[in-house]
């Protein structure tokens, strides 16, 4: 493995507090201590994060001491059910202090805890981490940042010790949680897609390993299409020059025959070829792929 070039040590040390110590909460706390900031955490359930304490971490008792503790207050748990249920105890607790919620959830609950921040007037910030456990700390661990500029600006320095780029997006809540959504969207797509591949695979004969390096033709083609699809969809102009929607739904048509050959779920693929029928019956044949957002948009 290439050894990663830790994020940003060089700010002064600033007091910050981690609510959540599941997998990701002590990567958080972790990255904090490698960075020299004073880190208090704290968790639901007993016996997480003693190596933290170890390394210099401060546990906090209960939830409300370990928010008093800093000026900045990150929490990081398993959805906004839990973190809601955390933190609205805790509003008195947290007023003058930045919050910072890095758990995932959709936009909408984004928006809503904003909402219940602003109630309280508090400075809240909400995020999203696009990196595992591991890549957490360091210079390319991409996290995302929305709501309060001035909150961010304030702590960026600080933030930048969980990863460089801190990408602060704007001002709307969401926005965090929106490129989140929308970059798991098609993570979790190529995920179902890539199984189905090597199922295919295996019910005609061939191993993942014999299959897998040819499969770096298609990751390496992905790049130059996310771009000109983006501008596709951005202009709403679908050239389909060298590839046409047509052609590519008998390719889906193909792939989709030869899984029901061999018995395996089409659930996916008949999915997708139901999206590329559609668009191409409202006369999307003769232009690109991309075309087919036209029969998946909201606002068509
Ligand atoms: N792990 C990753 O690679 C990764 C990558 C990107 C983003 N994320 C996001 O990071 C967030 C945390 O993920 P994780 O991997 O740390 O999950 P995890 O290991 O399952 O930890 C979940 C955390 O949530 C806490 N929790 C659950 N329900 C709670 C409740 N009702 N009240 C208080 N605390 C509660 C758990 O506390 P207990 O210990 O008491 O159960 C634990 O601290 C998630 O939103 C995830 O989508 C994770």
């Amino acid at each position: 493995m290439v050894p990663m070039t830790q994020a940003n040590t060089t700010t002064e040390p600033t007091p910050v507090t981690v609510l959540g110590l599941g997998d990701m909460g002590r990567a958080l706390a972790g990255a904090f201590l490698s960075a020299g900031h004073p880190t208090t955490i704290w968790n639901r359930s007993p016996g997480k994060g003693e190596d933290l304490v170890a390394r210099g971490a401060v546990r906090a008792a209960s939830a409300e001491e370990a928010v008093r503790a800093s000026g900045l207050v990150v929490v990081c748990l398993v959805d906004y059910d839990a973190s809601d249920a955390v933190l609205e105890p805790l509003a008195e607790a947290l007023r003058g202090r930045v919050l910072v919620n890095l758990t995932s959830d959709t936009p909408n609950r984004s928006r809503q805890a904003a909402a219940w921040a602003e109630k309280h007037s508090l400075s809240y910030l909400d995020g999203a981490i696009m990196v595992p456990v591991d890549v957490v700390g360091s210079a390319d661990a991409l996290i995302f940042h929305s709501g309060d500029r001035a909150a961010f600006e304030a702590h960026e320095s600080t933030l930048k010790a969980l990863g460089e780029p801190a990408t602060f997006l704007g001002e709307d809540h969401g926005l965090a949680a929106a490129y989140d959504m929308a970059m798991l969207d098609f993570f979790y797509g190529a995920m179902g897609g890539l199984v189905h591949a090597f199922a295919l695979a295996r019910a005609e004969g061939v191993d993942g390993a014999s299959l897998a390096p040819y499969l770096n033709t298609i990751a390496g083609i992905l790049p130059p299409i996310a771009a000109y699809t983006a501008t596709d969809i951005d202009t709403r102009t679908y050239t389909g020059e060298g590839a046409n929607l047509a052609m590519m739904a008998a390719s889906v048509d193909h792939i989709l025959h030869t899984a029901k050959d061999r018995g395996l779920d089409v659930s996916q693929l008949t999915a997708l070829k139901g999206i590329a029928d559609r668009a191409i019956a409202e006369g999307h044949g003769p232009e690109s792929w991309s075309s087919i957002v036209e029969v998946m948009a909201a606002d068509r």
